[in-house]
């Protein structure tokens, strides 16, 4: 890394960047919603793309002088269009700023306040976006898949919408599809949604097509975290099944931090009208530059192989984590993603995740199926391999990674703290999970990044 220029120019920042790239360089980051980018996606989000205001959309422009950013958004289009096998009747849009934004987009776009919409029950691995609301110290009951949400209306989709959600199946802790059917009957959706962040599994995409025609509902399917999957095939497509399907284009997908929307042509009227002028003014012309380069690097044969290898990757990290005698979610994984429950551990996400941070693994706390303990101190550990698999490790190195998780499991089981304060200072000065980290930093140097 030169940026020589920032250096003089702002030494203080250009420190802190420093240290972050020696992070990201010499940790092993498996938060499933991370990637790494490559340089020239960088390189397209750091250019002069942001000097430019756009408002409108191509060729129906509100400003002068965007006759280069007409060209790079109808770019953008083509190659998702291409990348996501559009059929003819959809459409694209590039502008929204980020997940939550494109899913409000289409909320704003289809519904009116108050509507009934319908996602999965974030403990259970739903996304804020999609409804999210809870009663302050309630029990919930597992068996009981309908949830109708608290007081508490921590998401804008909560507030100005009524939702509610369902669970998975307390057993399998996978989607129970007659329960779903049964719920949309009884409550009448106009919206049903589907995706996660915290889902393990393929999702039935035309059983959740049957069930929103069966209630007259709209279908948005997020996939904001299998994009990518999906694009090289590894996964299965929504496309064309649900009326309208949104995702983050910095996960799986590795281009950069923004989203994408797909819909029929005549809702994708709607929704283009609600991202602009409805949610937002000029769009990140940068960052739909560094889209469109993300997407043209997903359209090439590596492409597939490295998704592949993501899978790959997480079914041997959860196949060795299974040796080591951790519970797995749902048994496994179909993606990028695997889901630790630790509820029969002495230590919980919290405690986990930061002690694996000290030993050089990033990872985050995560609720779980049948969750008991609040958000902020969660039951599960959640893991992915898109940033991994893009520095090039493979089934050999998720067998060291288990053992290494494994390893710091043990050590903080030893620990008899009296709060996570303490906890955090043991974690911190304990020389057995410094070993640890010498190891994982030295596998690390092993697969340096480009940066
Ligand atoms: C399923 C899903 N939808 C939407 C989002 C929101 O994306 P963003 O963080 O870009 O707003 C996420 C992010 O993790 C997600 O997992």
């Amino acid at each position: 890394m030169t940026k020589q220029i920032l250096k003089s120019a702002d030494p203080e920042l250009y420190q802190i960047l420093r240290d972050e790239i020696d992070r990201q360089q010499n940790k092993l980051s498996m938060i499933p919603s991370e990637n790494f980018s490559s340089v020239a996606v960088r390189e397209a989000v750091g250019s002069v793309f942001m000097n430019k205001y756009s408002e409108g959309y191509p060729h129906k422009r509100y400003y002068e002088g965007n006759e280069n950013i007409d060209k790079l958004e109808l770019l953008a289009i083509e190659r998702a269009t291409k990348l996501f096998n559009l059929p003819s009747d959809w459409a694209v849009n590039v502008q929204t700023l980020s997940g939550s934004a494109a899913n409000l987009a289409v909320y704003l776009g289809l519904l009116e306040p108050g509507d009934t919409i319908m996602g999965m029950y974030l403990p259970d691995g739903g996304h804020l976006s999609h409804g999210w609301s809870y009663e302050p110290k309630s029990k919930q009951d597992h068996n009981i898949l309908k949830y109708v949400g608290g007081s508490r209306k921590v998401n804008i989709t909560s507030r100005f919408f009524n939702s509610i959600q369902y669970k998975t199946d307390p057993k399998t802790r996978l989607f129970d599809y007659d329960a779903v059917e049964k719920i949309a009957l009884e409550v009448k959706p106009k919206l049903i949604i589907t995706g996660g962040t915290a889902y393990p599994r393929e999702i039935d995409y035309k059983r959740m097509r049957e069930i929103a025609d069966k209630v007259g509902a709209y279908y948005l399917a997020d996939i904001a975290h299998e994009a990518g999957l999906v694009a090289a095939g590894v996964n299965k497509s929504p496309v064309g099944i649900a009326d309208v399907v949104t995702f983050t284009t910095h996960k799986t997908l590795r281009a950069t931090r923004g989203a994408i929307i797909l819909a029929k042509k005549e809702l994708m009227a709607k929704i283009d009208r609600a991202v602009f002028p409805g949610l937002q003014g000029g769009p990140h012309n940068h960052t739909i530059a560094g889209i469109a380069v993300g997407l043209y690097e997903a359209m090439q044969p590596e492409f597939k192989k490295y998704a592949k290898q993501i899978v790959i990757n997480a079914q041997a990290l959860s196949a060795e984590l299974i040796k080591e005698g951790f519970n797995i979610v749902s048994g496994g994984t179909d993606k990028h993603l695997l889901l630790i429950d630790l509820s029969e551990k002495s230590y919980k996400g919290k405690e986990l995740a930061r002690a694996l941070d000290y030993a050089g693994i990033v990872t985050n706390m995560n609720t779980m199926p049948q969750e008991t303990n609040p958000p902020a101190n969660p039951s599960a550990l959640r893991l992915g391999t898109p940033w991994i698999t893009t520095r090039g490790l493979k089934e050999k190195d998720m067998q060291k990674i288990a053992n290494w998780i494994s390893r710091v499991g043990s050590i903080i089981s030893t620990y008899e703290s009296s709060d996570f304060e303490d906890f955090d200072k043991q974690a911190k000065d304990d020389a057995k999970i410094k070993t640890v980290a010498v190891e994982v930093k030295e596998l690390c140097q092993r697969y340096p990044l480009a940066v």
